[in-house]
């Protein structure tokens, strides 16, 4: 048995007893989910008497107003619809031909002022608090709201959220009912746009309600961060303590840190502070971490610290905060590193809906997405163009995935400061966070003095609140050296990637990163330009003129050292922006996956220069019974060294892959078989294709197969028409209905088609949607009682298909 000394047993008997006092005193706090059981009404933008006589009565000349008003508690809401949040009441309207400006770009869906009768609407929530708690101090947060919210709670006004991306949180303590009902209202405008994409509409994140003691530690109070040197990192946290009470009080602040499995490896001396009534102070504390797990791409290493508030005597507050140690390095000529090795960043952009559910994520879609993009070798995901869920976040921490955070307009009004202010508090712990965006492509301003000196105010206040980092901004600039690049710490390109060594030769110290490259527009499976379906064909071609091909930018990339990386525009397809058709086509072609997740063939041209996995990927699909004897372009994906093609195993040559390229071959069609054989570094890969037989299956692949029975929990379940061998039939659009056993739902279809008007929901049931080229998914939630879940998928003329999932708590 390996001997310890007195003197570690002491340490570790400290630690052992500090360690039982943590978890035994109680949590004074409590975070509590105000997600379920709102209801819903829509509103009117243009006819007072359908808005609830909304600017009819006063409803701000009195607190707690009349009870004849629609935010009075007593105001009857039995016959609204029943809802939970994350809620977007858009994705559930029918698409809707129209040559209104702004229609094609959000997605074809009746929202803004065109459409007064479904941009309003009215959330009403009830709750109750016991009396116990009626000496405490309540807070509500809302994550995100699309868009202008104003809240009321029993009646009294408390405040409005302009921002439809940047949450927002009230004090409410005054207000809250300990005797009966409380009721909370909400008012959402989405008649004005804040992007040029689909941004759905309403209460689309989480509702919290926070409860402390009146001496609490806020919510973003506490900023952790770390120094890293010779095998030692410092963690600095400041803790902020705020004494609400109306009178001065004594407290003490102490933090302790712990590894991942929840073991205290530091902790701080106590510090003893006095706190006047309603002020706030900030402290400091510092403690040392001997060879820290670094948080990396690979090992994403999550530590711990909790900063705990006592008064007299008592633990008042603990706050819990996720943290990583890392390091990163921005060098103007030799590029990007994290951890002190090198790393070229592999992005993508993405807004944040998904097919089925628009922006209505239950958090288990954010681990899917991110997951999906990290199996295709991305490895740093831009919040285009907004501050991204905090769940997002959560994701990219967990998978090990660096975030460019976004503020998209570049505006230094009180506003905008305002709503930078909360992203930087509220995002700054997050070890994913590596660099901030303080603007996307303000046209009129960013290559003059207004430009220059709102991005000088918006840097300073970024310094301020988040001095381990530094900011970009999206620039639609070639080179040119004027406003916002004559300050900005890191050049962001806009496409333009021709304009990027000319660029690094006259401002050889100021480090660059293509903010947004590429942009080849792609139509899943489809290998011909149809101007009618407006689709595009799958493979690296078409691109619009502003924007380049994979190969154009990545090569620039990837072999020259000074690009720090850059970020595809975009790594999903997503609603609205359809380029480069408008109607019928309702969503962008830009996604290297489609709405839905599922790759088109340029996924695998990234996968094979993003990855060091074996990829070898042929396309188009081998089906084409009207192109007997007529050429076929095929493409080859495959990082390997060399590829043989075959078709019906007659060789049709050799060819050398170049690298971050790919290969071509022109083939007369025959059916069968079409076999690539490659050598990589020695090592043989096989792919093949294969003339399908007639579709035959409906066949369900989950994600998962286990669920949290807490009726939160969502999947994905993927659906293919197959042959009889179980060949997806690639031209297969057969239309499939669902049927789902209780306790659990269906909330969205979807199936990548940028031109289909089938409906995202079907909220009375009968729940169906056709696939495309071969297949569709289903996004189910899960309910709340343990047990069995059938989800079943029927086409005429095909064999079903059926998944049983568990449910668990
Ligand atoms: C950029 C813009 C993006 C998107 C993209 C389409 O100019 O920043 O939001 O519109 O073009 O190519």
């Amino acid at each position: 048995m390996k001997k310890i000394t007195l003197l570690q047993l002491r340490n570790k008997l400290v630690l052992i007893i500090f360690f039982l006092f943590a978890i035994t005193n109680v949590m004074a706090q409590e975070k509590i989910s105000l997600d379920e059981d709102w209801k819903f009404h829509f509103g009117h933008a243009a006819n007072v008497e359908k808005d609830f006589d909304y600017s009819k009565t006063a409803l701000l000349h009195k607190s707690n107003v009349f009870a004849t008003t629609i935010v009075h508690p007593k105001f009857i809401d039995s016959t609204w619809q029943k809802i939970n949040v994350p809620h977007d009441w858009l994705v559930e309207l029918p698409f809707v031909k129209s040559e209104q400006v702004e229609m094609d770009s959000h997605g074809y869906k009746p929202v803004g002022g065109a459409y007064p009768e479904t941009s309003i609407g009215w959330y009403r929530k009830h709750f109750s608090v016991d009396k116990s708690k009626s000496n405490k101090r309540f807070e509500m947060q809302f994550d995100g709201i699309y868009r202008n919210a104003e809240i009321w709670l029993n009646g009294f006004y408390v405040g409005t959220n302009f921002s439809g991306y940047v949450g927002n949180s009230y004090d409410v303590t005054d207000y809250i009912n300990f005797e009966g009902d409380n009721v909370l209202v909400i008012r959402v405008d989405a008649t004005q746009y804040e992007g040029w994409f689909y941004e759905g509409a309403g209460i689309y994140r989480h509702v919290w309600l926070h409860i402390t003691d009146k001496i609490f530690i806020p919510e973003d109070g506490v900023f952790v961060y770390a120094d890293v040197k010779d095998k030692k990192a410092t963690v600095t946290v400041e803790t902020m303590v705020q004494n609400n009470l109306l009178n001065q009080a004594n407290a003490t602040v102490y933090c302790y840190v712990t590894d991942r499995k929840g073991t205290v490896l530091a902790k701080t001396a106590i510090q003893k502070i006095k706190l006047d009534s309603r002020k706030g102070q900030t402290i400091k504390h510092q403690v040392a971490i001997k060879n820290p797990e670094l948080w990396s791409l690979e090992n994403p290493y999550l530590y711990r610290v909790v900063s705990v508030l006592q008064s007299e005597n008592q633990i008042v507050h603990q706050n819990k905060t996720r943290f990583g140690i890392k390091t990163v390095k921005f060098d103007a000529k030799e590029g990007f590193f994290l951890n002190g090795k090198p790393l070229k960043i592999q992005g993508t952009n993405n807004h944040q809906d998904h097919a089925g559910i628009g922006s209505a994520l239950p958090d288990y879609m954010q681990y899917y997405r991110i997951k999906l993009l990290k199996e295709m070798g991305c490895n740093a995901y831009r919040a285009s163009h907004n501050a991204p869920t905090p769940e997002l976040l959560e994701a990219c921490d967990s998978l090990g995935m660096l975030v460019l955070d976004e503020q998209r307009l570049l505006n230094s009004s009180p506003e905008y400061i305002d709503q930078f202010t909360r992203i930087l508090k509220r995002d700054r712990n997050h070890p994913s966070v590596f660099l901030w965006s303080i603007g996307n492509e303000e046209q009129n301003i960013q290559g003059n003095e207004y430009g220059k000196k709102i991005a000088q105010t918006l840097l300073a206040i970024q310094k301020d609140i988040d001095p381990t980092r530094t900011s970009t901004y999206a620039a639609d600039m070639g080179n040119d050296f004027k406003g916002v690049n004559e300050v900005i710490p890191i050049r962001g390109f806009n496409y333009r990637e021709y304009a990027v060594a000319d660029y690094h030769k006259d401002h050889p110290n100021q480090p660059l990163l293509g903010t947004e490259m590429g942009s080849t527009v792609t139509t899943r499976g489809i290998y011909e330009k149809d101007e009618t379906r407006a689709y595009v064909p799958d493979q690296d071609i078409t691109h619009p003129w502003w924007a380049s091909k994979a190969e154009t930018w990545w090569k620039l990339a990837a072999e020259n050292n000074y690009w720090l990386g850059g970020f595809i525009w975009t790594g999903f397809d997503y609603r609205g922006e359809p380029t480069p058709y408008k109607w019928p086509n309702i969503n962008s072609h830009f996604g290297i996956m489609d709405v839905c997740g599922f790759p088109k063939n340029i996924y695998y041209y990234y996968k094979s220069w993003w990855t060091n996995e074996d990829v070898l990927h042929l396309s188009p699909h081998w089906n084409w019974p009207d192109k007997v004897g007529k050429p076929i372009d095929v493409w080859v994906n495959s990082n390997a060294d060399e590829v043989e093609l075959f078709l019906n195993e007659k060789s049709l040559g050799k060819k050398t892959m170049e690298r971050n390229s790919h290969l071509q071959w022109n083939v007369l069609y025959e059916p069968g078989t079409l076999e690539a054989i490659a050598y990589k570094k020695g090592k043989k890969i096989t792919a093949k294709i294969e003339t399908t037989g007639q579709a035959t299956n409906v066949v369900l692949t989950p994600d998962k197969t286990i669920l949290m029975a807490d009726g939160k929990d969502a999947n994905v379940v993927n659906i293919s028409i197959t042959d009889e061998k179980g060949r997806e039939v690639p031209t297969a659009n057969n239309p499939i209905a669902f049927t789902i056993s209780e306790n659990a739902k269906i909330i969205g279809v979807g199936n990548g088609d940028p031109s289909s008007h089938e409906a995202d929901t079907y909220k009375e049931g009968n729940w169906q949607r056709s696939a495309f080229n071969g297949k569709c998914q289903v996004i189910i939630q899960a309910g709340k009682n343990v047990g069995d879940v059938k989800l079943e998928a029927k086409s005429n003329g095909l064999k079903s298909g059926a998944v049983v999932l568990k449910l668990k708590k």
